[in-house]
């Protein structure tokens, strides 16, 4: 390798430029540039989130996105995807970072590193651990020295593992980007900022280029920048390119402009409309940033999935919804689209496109109907679903002090009163995060909410069981709500008074549903269920079987919930995510072929928290070849909320 280099060294060196390592990457403030290898050098690189892309496919997506004529990628990681416990870190299978960047390598493209320890992205807690949150009074993204520390820790894990693949040791990553959006963040701790820039410095060497991310406004770089980051900006299509870059220029006078989130499409949050952006707005305005020069990555290239419990929220309180389509060039499913091919058209005006095949769009499989029987209530199941029993409480405690931070826990108390007439339940601090599923002795009352419904009426007999399942529906990803506490956050009242004397169980659904949900109900005890809006939430299972006799089998597929109404599935212990067919504007769920196996019958697990379709019509889910992510809604709002507009704004 070293030889095959040689004679360009010495070409450099006739040159006059002698000094040039042969593997470099720089900036050039003379001529606001950057500098790869000695030459000038403009990147056009897209978002594509390992986290969010089954690693199967992660080598179909690349060469897609080598194939549109991107010179990088760009990438987030998600802290609290590699450090599930304090202290205990996770790179294997689809969170081997090592190996998703040594493929961006054999693929020839470069990467933009972006590596927190905070990263918004629409991902839980915006990517910051919620064990964090075990100091209550923490204050995230600042100099608060807890966090610090927890910071120190995982930078040393994470940076020393990045080393090797800088461009300048042989690997692909160019650019590392330190926090993000961190001038949106109230703080301003520019103390935190020069911590982090010592700390990269100190695991990463003097040489890699180190960049900041903002709003292109003055405003949101007045936290946002620090001396010894490069601090480059965001904007969307639409706006005015020669007033954004501006923005840039108040920071950095001099060096190369980058738009380093220009926004292909943009977020969906659950009950609002599905973002739509039309490729040619995209287009007009990527045409006008490759003509003046600029560097620019689009976010997102490939959106992907939020699998599992890994969405985020905005505040007022809105989750985003298991798909993070995003709009984006290549769809969730990774193919390509009109958009892809328009992009595509922009980027061929100002560079060679690579010759060669497109990887076609992976075909997508119609198995059809699936038929589920009911396996038990969660009631039914509690004591294999919670190994380690309850913990008892006067008060109830949240997530993150029973060490569970993800999915559901059950509250119970008893009745401390008759309430024949119907009894207001309430929550009067807001303190169910996120969503609570009542029910008294099995009989289901409804439902209370996060911002939405903090009532509701109840009925039954002194010394029932009341039973509380409360669903983390996805932490604050935005903003100073960042230290999103969940479960019961405080007292629940029944009319006036407080409840007390809880039993509060963690439960473990995914090790439960690997384990085989319908082995655990050895004894059912039913409950005669009033016919009533809601059901107590329970376990329904099936079978999917491969047809036999066509080539190519399995393939990918999306999963409809025909009279579903909230719930969680998986597929093979694979928790695919939450469905919510009555929010919307998300319908189907994609299912990776990789989940799938053609041998055996593939085991399907379906936790609805509220009412299925059974008792009255077909108990069924199908497998459809077409997503439906754009459902067109009964309560939807016309625009979507100010908060995304306003942030929208902010770029522009
Ligand atoms: C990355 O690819 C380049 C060629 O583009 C090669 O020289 C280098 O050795 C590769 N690095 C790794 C870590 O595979
Ligand atoms: C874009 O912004 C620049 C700099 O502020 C300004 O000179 C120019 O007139 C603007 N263009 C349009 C079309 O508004
Ligand atoms: C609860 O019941 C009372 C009395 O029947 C009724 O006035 C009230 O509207 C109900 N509240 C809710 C939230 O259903
Ligand atoms: C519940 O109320 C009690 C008594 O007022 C109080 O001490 C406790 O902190 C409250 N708990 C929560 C979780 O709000
Ligand atoms: C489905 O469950 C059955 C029974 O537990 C098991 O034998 C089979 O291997 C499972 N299928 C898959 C694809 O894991
Ligand atoms: C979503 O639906 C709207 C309205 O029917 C349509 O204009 C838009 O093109 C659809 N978008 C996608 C991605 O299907």
């Amino acid at each position: 390798m070293l030889r095959l280099l040689l004679p360009l060294a010495a070409l450099a060196a006739l040159l006059g430029a002698a000094n040039v390592p042969e593997r470099s990457f720089g900036i050039d403030y003379d001529s606001n540039c950057f500098v790869k290898d000695g030459q000038p050098f403009r990147y056009i690189s897209g978002s594509i989130h390992y986290s969010r892309v089954p690693p199967y496919y992660w080598k179909d997506r690349l060469l897609k996105m080598k194939m549109a004529g991107l010179d990088a990628i760009q990438t987030y990681v998600p802290w609290n995807y590699h450090e599930p416990q304090m202290g205990t870190y996770d790179f294997f299978g689809g969170k081997d970072l090592e190996y998703f960047l040594q493929l961006a390598n054999d693929t020839g493209l470069l990467v933009i590193l972006r590596a927190g320890p905070y990263i918004c992205a629409e991902w839980d807690m915006g990517g910051l651990p919620a064990w964090l949150l075990e100091k209550k009074s923490i204050v995230l993204r600042s100099s608060d020295s807890d966090y610090l520390d927890a910071v120190e820790r995982w930078m040393g894990v994470l940076l020393p593992k990045m080393r090797p693949y800088l461009y300048q040791n042989g690997g692909p990553i160019i650019m590392v980007q330190v926090e993000n959006e961190y001038g949106s963040y109230f703080a301003c701790d520019y103390n935190y900022l020069r911590f982090l820039l010592k700390l990269f410095r100190l695991h990463l060497g003097d040489e890699v280029v180190l960049f900041t991310t903002d709003g292109a406004s003055q405003f949101h770089l007045k936290c946002g920048a620090l001396q010894g980051l490069y601090a480059t900006v965001d904007f969307a299509p639409g706006g005015n390119v020669t007033a954004a870059f501006l923005a840039q220029r108040s920071s950095e006078p001099k060096g190369p402009l980058v738009n380093s989130e220009f926004y292909t499409g943009w977020l969906d949050h659950w009950g609002h409309r599905h973002s739509v952006v039309p490729a040619q707005t995209i287009a007009k305005t990527l045409n006008e940033i490759l003509a003046s020069g600029a560097n620019v990555n689009l976010y997102m290239f490939i959106g992907g999935t939020n699998f599992a419990y890994w969405n985020g929220a905005n505040m007022p309180y809105m989750p985003q919804p298991t798909s993070y389509d995003y709009d984006a060039p290549l769809s969730e499913a990774g193919d390509l689209t009109e958009k892809y091919f328009a992009l595509r058209k922009v980027i061929g005006m100002y560079k060679q496109l690579p010759e060669g095949l497109i990887p076609p769009t992976t075909p997508k499989f119609a198995y059809g109907k699936v038929r589920l029987q009911k396996a038990g209530t969660v009631l039914e199941v509690l004591d294999g679903l919670s190994r380690s029993g309850p913990v008892r409480s006067t008060y109830p405690l949240t997530f993150v002090e029973l060490k569970q931070y993800f999915g559901y826990v059950l509250y119970r108390t008893t009745l401390p009163k008759n309430c024949v007439e119907p009894t207001p339940l309430s929550s009067p601090l807001n303190g169910v995060h996120d969503r609570a599923y009542v029910s008294v002795d099995g009989v289901p009352q409804g439902v209370l909410e996060r911002d939405k419904s903090l009532k509701i009426n109840i009925t039954g007999q002194a010394g029932a069981n009341l039973d509380i399942l409360v669903e983390n529906m996805g932490r604050v990803n935005f903003g100073r709500y960042n230290n999103d506490f969940k479960g019961l956050v405080s007292n629940l009242t029944l009319a006036q008074d407080v409840l007390v004397g809880w039993e509060i169980y963690p439960l473990d659904i995914d090790g439960a549903v690997n384990y085989d949900i319908s082995y655990l109900l050895h004894h059912p005890k039913r409950s005669a269920v009033k016919e009533l809006s809601y059901e107590v939430p329970t376990f329904y299972t099936g079978t999917l079987s491969i047809p036999g006799g066509i080539p190519d089998l399995p393939q990918d597929t999306y999963v409809n919930f025909p009279g579903w109404t909230k719930g969680q599935i998986w597929i093979n212990g694979f928790n695919l995510g939450r469905y919510w067919p009555a929010r919307g504007p998300q319908l189907t769920l994609y299912v990776p072929r990789n989940v799938l196996v053609a041998s055996v019958p593939n085991n399907i697990t379906v936790l609805e928290l509220e009412r299925s379709p059974c008792s009255t019509q077909a108990c069924e889910i199908e497998f459809v070849d077409e997503p439906n992510i754009n459902a067109t809604l009964q309560h939807e709002t016309d625009k979507p909320p100010l908060f995304v507009r306003e942030l929208w704004m902010g770029h522009l």
